[in-house]
């Protein structure tokens, strides 16, 4: 019996090596890797940029010295962070569920020096933020609230794409402090936000002042063809909570702010042992330069474009709907499929099953043109075969 605690349901297969975007496992067998350990690996795997600076770092023996002196990568990767952010502090944490909670406390931390005794954030439904006491209670999936009530309270939540919501919210609650939205939802099944709807919630937030902050864990960092989603909308946020692709595999995560939430945050307001070390920064240094240097962001709007655009036109009206922006991409079908996931092993396919019935694909952003053909050459035929066996038994009920 494995001693591993008992928290995921996991498949029985592991992976010993990487090149590319290629895994292999321990029976040597090879697998195309279209998840990307959920939207981490962003420049896939042994990629001979990350592996020397990384090696370096480790010869240097220096991993971790904490945040009590200074930290000249730390250093690095704020700057680089504010600058393909646009926005000004960056504070650095281990998690994706480090980066929204330092989130939700600045925006409360923001409402107290309005003068607001108990602000609130309007959150989204079947959003995602981490599993956290608050960022479970900011997420919108019951299922992962489930058994841990009393949940933290001063979160409102709307739908998606509903700016009328919004207002009425304004209307009748005058704690409300920010708006914490993610831009295309990951867990939830990969919704996209309208870009009319982005620029309408931030000029809600602008008029309002309240706080803009996106939640780019999973969405972020290149994946969409721009660095952020709210990019694409050309609105600037006040908050950007980062993690998964920021340091392609070394876990970190990061709290970003600018505009109104600049200086909220003062010595003794928030900290982390590890948050920040040499050995991560490291990693987010080079993964943000490599993108830069590789043309990623190019590359991941160029190779997503072709694999929706393919999987559009074979699976048609086989499924209920194709969506996502660059190499984020969701394929609903018309009923639950998780036993895709291995079916895809099967065919030497990676990928995952999200909200029951959305296959998901989040590959690294090296992901070339003839391997993102592969993912749909492997894909299509999958789903096509089990949306046909599913649907006639659908008709039969
Ligand atoms: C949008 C979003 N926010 C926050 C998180 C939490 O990240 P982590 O699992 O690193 O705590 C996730 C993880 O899936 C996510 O997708």
């Amino acid at each position: 019996m494995s001693h591993v605690m008992n928290t995921y349901a996991r498949l029985p297969v592991a992976f010993v090596r990487g090149q590319g975007v290629w895994l292999w496992d321990e029976q040597g067998r090879k697998y195309l890797d279209a998840l990307a350990g959920i939207a981490v690996n962003t420049l896939g795997y042994a990629h001979p940029r990350l592996t020397r600076a990384l090696t370096e770092r480790l010869a240097s023996g220096v991993l971790h010295t904490s945040n009590l002196y200074r930290i000249p990568d730390q250093e690095a990767a704020a700057d680089r962070v504010a600058e393909i952010t646009g926005l000004d502090e960056v504070f650095f944490c281990n998690s994706g569920l480090e980066a929204t909670e330092a989130s939700i406390k600045v925006a409360r931390k923001y409402g107290h020096d309005k003068g607001i005794a108990e602000p609130a954030i309007i959150v989204m439904e079947k959003a995602f933020h981490g599993r956290s006491l608050a960022t479970l209670s900011a997420t919108g999936s019951r299922k992962v609230q489930a058994g841990f009530e009393p949940l933290v309270q001063g979160f409102v939540r709307v739908p998606l794409n509903d700016l009328d919501a919004v207002r009425q919210v304004a209307e009748n609650n005058k704690n409300i402090a920010a708006v914490m939205i993610e831009p295309i939802q990951g867990e939830g099944g990969i919704n996209v936000s309208r870009m009319e709807y982005l620029r309408g919630l931030h000029e809600i937030c602008q008029k309002q002042g309240w706080l803009f902050i996106s939640d780019e864990v999973q969405c972020g960092l290149g994946r969409t063809g721009k660095w952020f989603v709210y990019q694409h909308a050309g609105i600037a946020p006040d908050v950007v909570a980062l993690a998964k692709g920021l340091a392609s595999g070394v876990p970190v995560g990061a709290c970003v702010v600018g505009g109104r939430a600049r200086g909220v945050f003062k010595p003794g307001n928030h900290g982390s042992t590890f948050g920040g070390n040499p050995l991560a920064m490291t990693a987010v240094v080079t993964t943000i330069d490599t993108i830069k240097e590789d043309g990623l962001l190019a590359n991941a709007g160029r190779v997503g474009e072709q694999i929706l655009s393919s999987l559009k036109s074979e699976l048609g009206t086989l499924v209920a709907e194709i969506r996502g922006r660059g190499l984020m991409i969701g394929v609903e079908l018309k009923e639950p499929c998780g036993e895709l996931v291995s079916r895809g092993l099967a065919a030497g396919l990676i990928f995952n099953v999200t909200a029951d019935n959305v296959v998901r694909l989040l590959p690294p952003l090296v992901l070339s043109e003839a391997e993102g053909r592969m993912v749909v050459e492997r894909l299509a035929p999958l789903v096509a075969d089990f949306a046909r066996q599913a649907q006639p038994k659908a008709a039969a009920h």
